[in-house]
């Protein structure tokens, strides 16, 4: 009887051209920690929302993408082109049709925003997102910050779009607005003492190292050549968002002091989209960007840097800044286009939905089938992830649980080095382990990991994958000397050395590194220094110990460039 009455019911809302039958498509249980309900907005309150459809073959692309990053394979580094990537990437005709016509029964136009239109951005209210999702959008306030948000617990899709349509974002994805940056804990102002500054000047690993971090150090730890790259071919970018800004006054005192052995005008390149920009001057400075420039700028000699700013609405965190990054990479002329990109900041794996998650993710492998190392930090809060906070079970963060980048944690010292006790490692809740790292990984857990067994998903891709040094680096920013510590220090230097390594590959007719995880843990294992003392500490436990091997602190090791050279066959 409820059966018919149902049918007729639809039948009649069909004629009468009235919403279709919805089935819930992602849903939250409860208002995430540290966001609370602030009332309903206004119907006509603009409302942006990027939707991501079902693309026609990405196990494909994952497929195809491990195979042509495994040193062994008979095709290793033929990295793709945007247009055979596509082919993977876009939605079939009918899903794309699907998606479309609705849209147009409901007066939207839909803009591509990606290359192989698996992406597309509608501009809606709050009124007309709350019929087209059967959903209610609620303002919610962070208590922290007083930022305000509009977002949903749960949102709905016509019956009929199930199968064509991945994702709407945001809607049950909550930004973390203290997530960036992430990773600089502190800057305090330090000039250098006259004994460091003569210290620094020797060849050896100067004594001055082992308090605070220059590049010097940087290439006296890892064996990193002072020379100039020269194929001319290889580029770095750095990824900029939320308003931090590089400043070319502050790199050119930082390569004045710290690197007087190459030209202070160095400078690098600007890429904006999202309607970024980079404006000069002291009150613009961003402690996290003038870091990631000069240790770009300044590790990697004579690669050209590009600082890519991403504009946008900060009111979403870096997420749709991340998507609308990886698609512009990929739309770019690969001429143009960094064969690494770094990127200091994230968030924890809890904040972004799943469905989000992995269509970012996916967004990465993208990337690396085109041949670009995606470097991220790891975080700064140990086990607790992207930050200090208190908790029970270990927080993994986003988007080092994404198996398709390179997590990057932190390390100090020398002699030994040592891991640094904020470098955020553990196991993904959303993704299961890649094959490429399953021997290290579970060698691990075999032994190590059982200490915190119940806290963390032991099924999980595990991350970080390397680190490198990151505590107490000097930066200049808005003119002031400072020490910063994070794996926001970490990417960058790791990033810096794949592109000096990309380049004698490119000088000697190889190609690129690319997509560098089952290169790393399989040929590049013997090429990092195992990093085998100090632990993560947080949720009130010690955390993951390093130890002999692949470890959830430090990842396989930190970087020998003699020793990469030779495992990429130079
Ligand atoms: C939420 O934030 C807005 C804007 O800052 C403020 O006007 C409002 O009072 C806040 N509401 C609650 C419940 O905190
Ligand atoms: C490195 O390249 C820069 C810019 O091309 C140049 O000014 C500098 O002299 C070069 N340094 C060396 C040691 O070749
Ligand atoms: C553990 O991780 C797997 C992915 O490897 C996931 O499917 C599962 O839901 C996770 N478990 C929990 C409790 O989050």
């Amino acid at each position: 009887m409820a059966r018919s009455l149902f049918f007729v019911s639809l039948l009649a809302s069909l004629a009468a051209g009235a919403p279709q039958p919805f089935i819930v498509h992602e849903t939250i249980e409860s208002v995430p920690q540290g966001f609370v309900h602030a009332g309903t907005p206004s119907s006509t309150t603009e409302l942006s929302l990027r939707i991501g459809l079902v693309q026609n073959n990405i196990v494909g692309l994952q497929e195809k993408l491990i195979e042509i990053s495994t040193p062994s394979s008979a095709t290793y580094g033929q990295w793709m082109s945007t247009s055979e990537i596509a082919g993977f990437t876009k939605p079939s005709p009918q899903a794309d049709a699907a998606v479309k016509d609705w849209l147009a029964a409901n007066g939207l136009t839909a803009a591509s925003t990606s290359v192989a239109g698996d992406w597309l951005t509608i501009k809606t209210t709050v009124g007309q997102a709350n019929s087209l999702f059967n959903t209610e959008f609620q303002q919610f306030n962070h208590s922290d910050t007083g930022k305000t948000f509009i977002r949903t617990l749960a949102y709905s899709i016509p019956a009929s779009l199930s199968g064509s349509l991945e994702v709407v974002h945001p809607t049950v994805t909550f930004p973390n607005p203290i997530s960036g940056p992430p990773s600089v804990q502190a800057i305090g102002k330090r000039e250098l003492t006259s004994l460091e500054r003569r210290d620094m000047s020797k060849r050896a690993i100067p004594a001055a190292c082992a308090d605070i971090t220059v590049p010097v150090c940087i290439q006296a730890i890892y064996g990193v050549p002072a020379t100039n790259a020269t194929s001319g071919d290889v580029k770095l970018g750095v990824s900029g968002f939320i308003g931090q800004f590089a400043q070319t006054a502050d790199l050119e005192s930082f390569l004045t002091e710290f690197r007087s052995d190459i030209p202070s005008s160095t400078t690098f390149d600007l890429q904006t989209l999202d309607g970024g920009s980079n404006p000069q001057g002291a009150q613009n400075a961003g402690f996290e960007a003038n870091l990631d420039i000069q240790y770009t700028v300044g590790v990697a000699t004579g690669v050209p840097v590009t600082f890519i700013s991403v504009g946008g609405d900060s009111s979403d965190g870096e997420l749709s800044g991340f998507l609308d990054l990886a698609n512009f990479l990929l739309n770019e002329d690969p001429a143009a286009r960094p064969q690494v990109l770094t990127t200091s900041y994230g968030t924890d794996e809890s904040f972004v939905s799943p469905a989000m998650a992995n269509s970012l993710c996916n967004a990465f492998a993208s990337l690396g089938a085109a041949g670009m190392s995606v470097l991220f930090a790891s975080g700064d809060g140990g086990v607790a992830g992207s930050r200090p906070r208190s908790c029970n079970n270990f927080v993994p963060t986003f988007p080092s649980g994404c198996p398709f980048m390179t997590s990057v944690g932190a390390t100090q010292g020398f002699f030994p080095e040592v891991a640094a006790g904020f470098s955020s490692g553990g196991f993904s809740n959303y993704f299961d382990q890649p094959s490429y790292q399953s021997d290290a990984v579970n060698t691990y857990l075999d032994t190590a990991g059982l200490l915190e067994i119940g806290r963390f998903n032991a099924s999980g891709r595990a991350f970080p994958d390397v680190s490198a040094q990151g505590v107490n680096f000097v930066i200049v920013n808005g003119g002031d000397v400072g020490t910063v510590s994070g794996t926001s220090a970490s990417s960058p230097v790791f990033a810096s050395i794949i592109a000096l390594i990309n380049d004698r590959l490119v000088a000697a007719g190889k190609p690129v590194l690319g997509f560098l995880n089952p290169f790393l843990y399989s040929k590049g294992a013997a090429a990092l220094n195992d990093i085998i003392i100090g632990s993560n500490p947080g949720c009130n436990t010690p955390g993951f110990p390093a130890v002999i091997g692949w470890d959830p602190v430090t990842g396989l090791g930190t970087p020998n460039f003699a020793k990469l050279l030779t495992a990429v066959g130079l």
